[in-house]
């Protein structure tokens, strides 16, 4: 998965695309490339590494000219290496890609009996060299490329410049997202509208199967069969400003600071604070008053947001979940219809995994919607109803606001539900209101024990293994905290169900193995505390992060002690979420890893 841009300019386009891969280095950032059109000429700079590294390539060797490609990638077939980056060449065409070609060794094989040799070890390289095989027998690139599509199997969109055609650009995509962004006598190709920001806010998104002969002046649109078809341009609202750090050092720290504000915002587009109710619209038209039961699926952090939903929607809306990590679900075959409502959880909207549930549930008859950040990502425009969270922006590869806001949107979304299926009384809904409610606030105090997440996260950073425990909502937060230090630290992480250490992980205890215990003093408090002592009578180094009353009543089992202020039940995940954020933010720190972009990771997923 990768982001890709063209751009038919009125100058030097080399700038502009890499202006717009800054915006896109969220879906890969291990090398980047541009290839443009000099003096109709292709000419192409690739690097190794972030972007930052193509940037000084090109101050050091500029290219010019006003028609170019861009590409920005995570490596699927063949190491993040300069020979493997995009945009790929052979003979007068460059091309770059997002997906993955999947029959591409067939194809490798089938041009090699042709006597045309790869040099590279990507699945992308043959799709550059079938379109010039088809050039040099006299097609047009538009023949060349019609001819060539129908041939690749898998995921993917693409972009084409062609030697000695200034004024043209092809695109095309299948699986993957691809946009058509107008300009004034400029047009340009990019996987999302934040791509095409800087330049556009005109755009007309393909649909799957379509493929674009773009001019400066005109863009002209087919679907598979090749027929022409007339694709609605819309207005994006995304903004062009590139995002600073603030004051913070990472990207990561801004926005676990910006946790109090943002879910804020969010809670109060699902809040009537005056009348003590969540006010979900959306919610009664999809049926929920009448649901059997509700289907979730997610990804990543996304899905431990949905785990944690499946309790409360439980409890509260007396509405059984099913919930599976959508890579799982798409292929299970689950039987799902007519009636049915499935939620689809994600911060990009973009996850190849999550869409490709989506469309089955909608294949299948299902009413879909999405807890989602980017309002005009896929998920969202697939989606029946689309309940968004206003995390805004989120830069940091490691989830921390969305997964928060994620967290508020669902838990008034499940009691609206339980309103109106008759399960919350009036008293109880507003005591859940009044425990949402105080969140903001009951925020800003988690984050002052900043310091001392500080102070206890630096032995951890020596450590190679931890354990994270929890029960109830405070498992999926477990899972979280794991998830986060595997991603920011490397360092192996497993989340437990607190009940389940003794099926298992217990044999993993010693004196070396750090154990991160999630439990506020809720019902089950006590339960958790006879599993920490399972942990300290072997020996192990528990951190406890707990209340006032939770630190008061665990005797001395735990080394350490995270206090966190008193929470209703209901916002304890989302409360809980922050400390678990700064340990692994903090242990990243000292292990001087790269927070805001770890290794082999990337923001959004869009291949599966
Ligand atoms: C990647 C990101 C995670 C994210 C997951 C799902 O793995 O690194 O932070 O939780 O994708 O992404 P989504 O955009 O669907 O929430």
């Amino acid at each position: 998965m990768c982001g890709i841009v063209g751009i038919l300019g009125n100058t030097d386009v080399a700038p502009r695309l890499v202006d717009a891969l800054k915006r896109l280095e969220y879906r890969g950032y291990d090398s980047a490339g541009v290839a443009t059109l000099e003096n109709g000429t292709l000419v192409r700079r690739r690097a190794e590494g972030k972007l930052r590294n193509l940037e000084a390539l090109l101050e050091r060797s500029p290219l010019a000219g006003t028609s170019g490609i861009g590409h920005t990638r995570w490596a699927t077939h063949g190491a993040p290496t300069t020979a493997n980056a995009h945009p790929h060449k052979a003979g007068g065409v460059a091309i770059v890609h997002n997906g993955i070609i999947e029959n591409y060794l067939e194809l490798r094989d089938e041009i090699a009996a042709r006597g045309t040799r790869t040099e590279t070890e990507t699945d992308t390289e043959v799709v550059a060299h079938l379109v010039n095989l088809e050039r040099e027998k006299g097609l047009s690139p538009q023949e060349a490329v019609a001819a060539v599509l129908p041939r690749l199997k898998g995921a993917f969109a693409l972009a084409f410049l062609f030697e000695g055609e200034e004024d043209l650009l092809i695109g095309a995509r299948k699986g993957s997202p691809l946009a058509v962004g107008h300009g004034e006598g400029e047009m340009f190709l990019g996987s999302d509208a934040i791509a095409l920001s800087p330049f556009t806010d005109r755009v007309t998104y393909l649909e799957e199967g379509d493929w674009a002969v773009v001019t400066r002046n005109s863009v002209r649109i087919f679907d598979s069969r090749n027929n022409e078809v007339e694709r609605s341009e819309s207005r994006s609202s995304v903004t062009a400003a590139l995002m600073d750090k603030g004051n913070y050092r990472h990207f990561m720290a801004k926005e676990i600071h910006e946790q109090p504000e943002v879910i804020g915002h969010t809670l109060s587009r699902y809040i009537d604070l005056g009348a003590k109710q969540a006010n979900v619209s959306g919610i009664e038209t999809a049926g929920f008053a009448n649901l059997n039961r509700l289907v979730i699926s997610a990804c990543g952090t996304a899905f431990y947001a949905g785990l944690v939903a499946k309790y409360w929607f439980e409890k509260y809306a007396r509405l059984p979940v099913e919930i599976d990590i959508a890579s799982e679900f798409r292929y299970r075959e689950s039987p799902i219809g007519k009636g049915d409502f499935a939620l689809f959880i994600s911060q990009s909207g973009e996850t190849a995994d999550t869409l490709a549930s989506l469309r089955y549930c909608k294949s299948h008859g299902a009413v879909i919607g999405t807890v989602v950040n980017v309002p005009e990502s896929t998920i969202a425009r697939e989606a029946d109803v689309m309940f968004q969270t206003i995390a805004g922006p989120e830069i940091g590869v490691a989830s921390t606001k969305a997964f928060t806001c994620q967290l508020a949107v669902l838990a008034t979304l499940a009691i609206h539900a339980g309103r109106i299926r008759g399960v919350l009384s009036p008293e109880r809904e507003a005591d859940l209101i009044e425990g949402l409610a105080a969140i903001p606030g009951l925020a800003v105090q988690a984050l002052k024990q900043e310091i001392a997440i500080e102070r206890l996260s630096q032995p951890l950073s020596r450590t190679a293994n931890a354990l994270y425990l929890g029960r109830g909502t405070n498992f999926p937060l477990a899972l979280e905290g794991a998830l986060k230090l595997k991603e920011l630290s490397y360092i192996h992480a497993e989340g437990y169900a607190a009940g389940e250490l003794k099926h298992g992980p217990i044999a993993l205890i010693d004196e070396n193995m750090p154990v991160f215990v999630i439990a506020p003093h809720d019902g089950i408090y006590e339960k958790t505390v006879s599993n920490m002592q399972e942990v300290a009578a072997r020996g192990g180094n528990i951190v406890l992060i707990t209340d006032e009353r939770g630190a008061a009543e665990c005797g001395d089992v735990a080394g350490k002690i995270v206090v966190m202020p008193d929470v209703h039940e209901i916002a304890a995940p989302i409360i809980y979420a922050l400390p678990v954020q700064l340990i692994a933010y903090y242990t990243a720190v000292f292990m001087g890893t790269d927070v805001d972009q770890p290794r082999n990771l990337a923001k959004s997923v869009t291949v599966e």
